[in-house]
C-alpha cells in the first residue's frame, strides 16, 4: 500500500489529490491521511494542502518501500527487511534452506553479530551502512564458488563507481577499497552437494554514511566510508538498487559462459595485480608478486624462488 502511494507521487512530481488517492487505493480519505503520516514517520517529507492534496518533497536516505519500486529484475524481487538482526547472511541461509527464490535479498539496518571473513566481526551500527545478503541458485560446481565473490566484487565496484564517482578498487579476494582504505567487503557462504551448489549467499557490507569515529579505534586508520570520501551523505536506497542491478548483469555474464569477460573486468578493477604482496594463510605467510587470478578466481602468486603458487584464500597486504 505504501509503495503504491509513493509510486503515485513519482508518476506526477506535483500535488496528488486526497480524493484521487482514496479512489485509486480503495480506502477512505481519512485512511489516506493515516498512510501519509506513516510515510512521514519513515522520513518522507510530504507537503499537505487542503485544496490540492499531497506533494512529495523529499525521500528518506533509506526506504525499503522505495527500494521495492526501483527493483525491476530478478535480483531483489523478494526483499526481507529487518531493522536489526544478528547477521543478514544467517537470515539468508535460513530462508534459502526453506526454499527462498533465487534473487531473494535480506537487508538489515543494523547487525548485532555481523560476520567478516576469517572469523572476524563486521562492525554494523544502525542508520549508516549497507548490510545485505543475496540468495543465488547458480548451476555451477562448488569449486567455482569463488567466482561468485569475483562477480559480486565487480558488480559492487561498478555500482559504487557509477553513483558516486569514487575510484573503487578490489583488493584480492573481496575487499572494496578507496584510496587504500576499506570501504566494504563480501562474504560468500554456500550450501552444496559434492558436485553442485544448492545455493549461495553473497553477504555485502558497505560503509556508506558511517563517521569514522563510530568505528573501533583499530579500524579507524584502515577503513573509510562513502560519506567520508565525498563529504556528504548518500542514499542507501539508490546504492542498493544499483548494486542489485549490477549483480543481475554480472551474474548473467558469469552463467552465460562469460567467465572470461568477468575475469577481465575483475582485473581492470584490481588494486592487487602486479604488486608485491604478503598473504597470511592460517599459520603460513607467503610473500611474492600478485601475478594474476586463474579461471577459478584463485590468486597466482610468484614466489621469490620463481615458483607460481595458487592461493585460494587468505589475508593479503599490499607491500610498498
Ligand atoms: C569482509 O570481511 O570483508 C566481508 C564482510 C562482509 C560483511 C557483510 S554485512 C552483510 C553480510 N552479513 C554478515 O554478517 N556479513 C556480510
Amino acid at each position: 500500500m505504501l509503495n503504491k502511494i509513493i509510486s503515485m507521487f513519482e508518476e506526477k512530481d506535483s500535488f496528488v489529490s486526497g480524493e484521487k488517492m482514496s479512489k485509486k487505493l480503495g480506502i477512505t480519505r481519512a485512511a489516506v491521511w493515516k498512510k501519509i503520516q506513516t510515510l512521514r514517520g519513515k522520513g518522507y517529507k510530504i507537503q499537505a494542502s487542503q485544496a490540492k492534496g499531497y506533494k512529495l518533497i523529499d525521500i528518506p536516505e533509506f526506504s525499503v518501500e522505495e527500494l521495492r519500486i526501483l527493483i525491476k529484475g530478478d535480483i531483489g524481487r523478494e526483499i526481507i527487511f529487518l531493522e536489526n538482526t544478528d547477521s543478514t547472511n544467517n537470515i539468508a541461509m535460513e530462508f534459502a534452506d526453506k526454499g527462498a527464490l533465487h534473487g531473494t535479498v535480506a537487508i538489515a539496518d543494523a547487525q548485532t553479530r555481523g560476520k567478516g571473513r576469517l572469523g572476524r566481526a563486521w562492525v554494523s551500527p544502525p542508520k549508516s551502512n549497507i548490510y545485505m545478503s543475496v540468495i543465488l541458485r547458480p548451476a555451477i560446481e562448488p569449486k567455482d564458488a569463488t567466482l561468485l565473490t569475483v562477480m559480486s566484487g565487480v558488480a559492487c565496484t561498478a555500482a559504487i563507481r557509477r553513483l558516486t564517482g569514487l575510484q573503487v578498487k578490489i583488493k584480492w579476494p573481496n575487499d572494496l577499497m578507496v584510496s587504500d582504505k576499506k570501504l566494504g567487503g563480501i562474504l560468500t557462504e554456500i550450501k552444496s552437494d559434492p558436485d553442485r551448489i544448492i545455493f549461495a549467499v553473497i553477504g555485502i557490507g558497505i560503509n556508506v554514511n558511517i563517521r569514522l569515529n563510530a568505528f573501533p579505534s583499530e579500524i579507524q586508520s584502515v577503513a573509510t566510508s562513502i560519506r567520508r570520501e565525498l563529504g556528504k551523505a548518500q542514499s542507501r536506497t539508490f546504492l542498493i538498487a544499483e548494486i542489485l542491478k549490477e549483480i543481475e548483469r554480472w551474474y548473467e555474464v558469469l552463467i552465460s559462459a562469460g567467465k572470461k569477460t568477468l575475469l577481465e573486468e575483475w582485473k581492470q578493477c584490481s588494486s592487487t595485480l602486479g604488486k608485491k604482496v604478503k598473504v597470511i594463510i592460517g599459520k603460513e605467510t607467503l610473500s611474492g608478486t600478485a601475478e594474476n587470478i586463474d579461471a577459478g578466481g584463485m590468486l597466482m602468486l610468484r614466489l621469490p624462488s620463481g615458483i607460481l603458487k595458487k592461493v585460494s584464500s587468505g589475508d593479503l597486504t599490499i607491500l610498498r
